[in-house]
């Protein structure tokens, strides 16, 4: 029987987490249908298009931006929460338990996972992070539980960054230092600065200061050209959008629904492979 999935967004058509999950559920012999589904950007509207989802049958729901906090308040008045998703604050994968809405979050996973993979060393590390969102939220406590030793978050809403960084303080280890600031006075040499703000969608640059520098830079968006990354390659440092941390949490949210472990290494191979298919194709039938 065809098993159902959705991941909720709003802007949802770039969305690469249809092809994803299929070229997983091929590796491992499953059958799914994984669609996008767009929805209006307020949380009645959200919570709507969730109950219809499961009452319809479907086994499980992704949910990207803007929607990760209404997931959230929505476990936790009527449903569960993993204890990552309580961490996070944040929720981006959700599924029925024992006829409950059960909220988990994959992201935090997925962000280190990637950074190992790319030989990122975060040992003793000074790292910064710009956006102060349920994406930035969901990954500190695991940046230090790698490690880091100083974390900045700078957010364009200076107060939000302030609270979350009160709010995050307690729970991080004794090892690791946090502060705050607008992104225009986040200045200096860091080792890796991840963009956590959901600019990447629109094309837009961030304000950054003309004193800022970084050995690693990283954007947790992917599948566009991407001015926080050319910023920095142009600077010298290496960089990396969040396709593999989409893979990599994408690969969690898959295996707790199903059962079925992958290797994300093999699909990520493939993946980058038929993309790079789908773009020649499109520069091809631009050109004819
Ligand atoms: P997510 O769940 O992906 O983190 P979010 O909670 O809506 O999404 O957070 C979006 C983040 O992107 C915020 O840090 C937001 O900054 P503000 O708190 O000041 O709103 C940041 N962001 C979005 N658009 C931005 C822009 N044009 N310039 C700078 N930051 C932006």
């Amino acid at each position: 029987m065809v098993q159902h999935f959705i991941v909720i967004g709003n802007p949802i058509a770039h969305s690469k987490s249809p092809a994803i999950h299929q070229a997983f559920a091929k590796q491992v012999g499953l059958d799914i249908a994984y669609a996008r589904q767009f929805c209006p950007d307020d949380a009645d509207s959200f919570r709507a298009v969730v109950d219809a989802f499961f009452h319809g049958g479907g086994v499980g729901a992704n949910v990207t931006v803007p929607f990760k906090q209404v997931a959230y308040a929505m476990c936790a008045e009527n449903g569960e929460l993993s204890l990552h998703a309580q961490g996070a604050g944040a929720v981006n994968t959700l599924t029925l338990r024992n006829v409950k809405l059960y909220g988990d979050n994959t992201d935090r996973q997925g962000l280190v996972n990637h950074l190992q993979q790319l030989g990122w060393q975060l040992d003793g590390k000074k790292v910064a992070i710009i956006g102060a969102g349920g994406a930035s939220r969901g990954v500190l406590l695991p940046l230090a539980e790698a490690g880091v030793a100083e974390m900045t978050i700078a957010n364009r809403t200076v107060s939000k960054a302030d609270e979350l960084a009160q709010a995050i303080q307690p729970v991080l280890p004794a090892t690791a230092s946090m502060s705050s600031c607008g992104i225009d006075q986040l200045t200096g040499q860091f080792d890796l600065i991840i963009n956590a703000t959901s600019i990447g969608l629109t094309g837009e640059a961030l304000p950054l200061s003309e004193a800022l520098s970084t050995a690693h830079a990283y954007d947790m968006m992917y599948g566009r050209a991407l001015p926080f990354l050319q910023h920095f390659a142009e600077q010298g440092a290496s960089v990396s959008d969040g396709f593999g941390m989409l893979v990599g949490q994408a690969s969690l949210s898959f295996e707790s629904w199903t059962g079925n472990a992958v290797d994300t290494t093999h699909a990520m191979h493939d993946l980058q492979s038929s993309l790079y298919i789908i773009t020649f194709l499109y520069f091809l039938s631009i050109k004819s």
